[in-house]
């Protein structure tokens, strides 16, 4: 397994603003949670071919697109509403719906995503992959619901995250030291099995330590 490679930054929604213009991805799974929202605002004012670009998403709350907890509705927003992407929100926590609009743009092969923003969870999760739950263990298919005391949800799994070009775990704040440390030194966190082309964390100081 490629280890992550940290970078540390000052200004988190700048460095990845940054790095995604370098990128210049077509295929794009976005985060949920509230870290990447200054991210996205930031990116919905930079100069990109949108109209070259498909935004999924790596996770979705099986909530109404209005709800609070909606990850579409953060991102839609701070940065969906705003730019002319072709964006694929998980509706209806329908995992088959999704695995058909996935091959809609990638086709039968397994999607590879040229860039895949994710979170930390303070319990090592990222996207809707948490310890001990059996969607960690999915090989054979793309997308799947999980369970949660909170909300039912839809996620990637980790095969779809491995395939991908280029991971970027978004890690801000105190609350993410734990966690973060828990990442680098390789404790076996659903966030570590994330094992992409190219595998970035970047983090803020305070969450850096
Ligand atoms: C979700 C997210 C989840 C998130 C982490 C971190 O739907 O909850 O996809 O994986 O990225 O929980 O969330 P915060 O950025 O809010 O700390």
């Amino acid at each position: 397994m490629a280890r992550a490679e940290l970078i540390v930054v000052e200004d988190l929604p700048d460095a990845g603003v940054r790095l995604f213009l370098e990128t210049a991805p077509r295929t794009v799974a976005l985060s949920g949670g509230s870290t990447p929202r200054a991210l996205y605002e930031e990116l919905s004012r930079a100069d990109f071919a949108w109209q070259s670009l498909d935004m999924f998403f790596g996770d979705e709350r099986c909530v109404s697109a209005s709800d609070p907890d909606s990850n579409f509705r953060m991102a839609n927003e701070a940065l969906l509403s705003k730019v002319p992407a072709r964006a694929h929100p998980m509706c209806d926590c329908d995992p088959e719906a999704y695995e058909s609009e996935l091959g809609d743009v990638f086709g039968p092969a397994r999607p590879s995503f040229d860039l895949v923003w994710l979170g930390l969870g303070e319990d090592g999760h990222t996207a809707s992959l948490f310890p001990g739950d059996p969607a960690l263990d999915v090989t054979d298919r793309n997308v799947v619901r999980v369970d949660r005391p909170d909300h039912a949800r839809m996620t990637l799994t980790l095969p779809v995250l491995c395939a991908a070009r280029l991971a970027v775990f978004l890690v801000s704040g105190p609350s993410k030291r734990e966690p973060l440390a828990r990442l680098l030194a390789g404790a076996d966190i659903p966030a570590a099995r994330v094992d992409a082309e190219r595998t970035l964390i970047l983090a803020d100081r305070a969450a850096a330590g």
